[in-house]
């Protein structure tokens, strides 16, 4: 059969899964007309093979931001067939779900869904936990996962590993606030060299230097490739915008406790969602030069990094 992988990949770890799916399908003796970054997905690929295998990651229980506008905008097809592939650090919630329904309504007829459990990219206020040992053994166990779904991926059988929808009351709160505000809180500390290489690999296009310094816009969907990639590990989250977000949250769930009672509690918990993704916006009000300082400190940064090989690195 002909295929073609298609994937976004923040850090490099859908990028992997990627290029070890096409290597395993060639040597089952498929064809694979191409690797391509979805940025890069283009009609004229569309007609090169019969099966398109979609890869991405899951960004807070849902595909990534990018992934989705791009799917959104490629052109209709009839009957075209496609796979989705999902990554994951543990739960990936509608990723499945949400790129088939994607798909189908772009013309394509999805055969089957999987996910793949691979080296958590999301470094917030936690370092990886994984050691490196660790980290290794999960690749392998994912290139074992994989060489078992080529069969699947080339066959005719269908199959899924979607969620239900109803996991939408736990993902789209934490989609739609952290979509929003998360990119706020990545700041760059003294050690920044001013090399402009966060800019450049930004698949959002959302950083700009303000004084040879990074800026993140709001639509930063917090691939974490700049903290990853940057070469003076000079960027990285700031406990500030967290700290003044737990205080909206709490502001919060006070407000609705006492509005509606214990049984406001799932609103209580998206009140607090929206207090903490303010709580990122006024980090950012406080002004910049202030909160630089004060997020740069050792009290409030975090210096935390992950292992990615694939990383793209300008
Ligand atoms: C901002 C962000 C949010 C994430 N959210 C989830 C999540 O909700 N569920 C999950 O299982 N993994 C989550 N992850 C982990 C990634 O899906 C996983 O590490 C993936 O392999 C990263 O692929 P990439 O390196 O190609 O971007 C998240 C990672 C990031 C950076």
């Amino acid at each position: 059969m002909k295929v073609l992988l298609v994937y976004f990949s923040g850090c490099g770890y859908t990028f992997w899964t990627a290029q070890k799916l096409a290597t395993l399908l060639k040597a089952q003796g498929h064809t694979v007309s191409g690797v391509l970054d979805i940025e890069k997905y283009a009609p004229a690929e569309q007609e090169r093979s019969e099966r398109h295998i979609f890869l991405t990651p899951t960004y807070f229980f849902a595909p990534p931001a990018l992934f989705v506008k791009a799917l959104h905008k490629i052109p209709m097809v009839a009957d075209k067939e496609a796979v989705v592939i999902a990554t994951k650090g543990g739960q990936q919630g509608l990723t499945t779900v949400y790129t088939r329904s994607l798909l189908t309504s772009r013309g394509y007829k999805v055969i089957g869904t999987a996910d793949l459990t691979l080296p958590d990219t999301f470094i917030g206020l936690k370092s990886s936990q994984l050691t490196s040992a660790q980290r290794v053994a999960r690749l392998k166990k994912a290139e074992d996962e994989l060489k078992a779904l080529c069969k699947k991926i080339v066959g005719t059988e269908p199959f899924s590993c979607d969620r239900s929808r109803a996991y939408s009351f736990i993902a789209l709160p934490f989609l739609w606030v952290f979509r929003h505000a998360f990119g706020l809180s990545f700041i760059s500390t003294d050690a920044c060299t001013h090399c402009g290489l966060c800019e450049k690999n930004c698949p959002m296009h959302c950083i700009h230097l303000k004084d040879g310094r990074p800026v993140w816009k709001h639509n930063c969907t917090a691939c974490f490739r700049c903290v990853n990639a940057c070469p003076a590990h000079a960027i990285d989250m700031s406990a500030v915008s967290w700290i003044l977000g737990a205080c909206g949250a709490v502001i919060g769930w006070i407000f609705v406790r006492w509005f509606f009672g214990w049984l406001g509690a799932f609103l209580s918990a998206f009140v607090g969602l929206v207090g903490l993704a303010y709580g990122c916006v006024a980090g950012v009000a406080v002004g910049q030069k202030i909160y630089r300082k004060v997020a740069q400190t050792p009290l409030f940064a975090n210096r935390n990094r992950i292992a990615c090989e694939n990383i793209k690195k300008g």
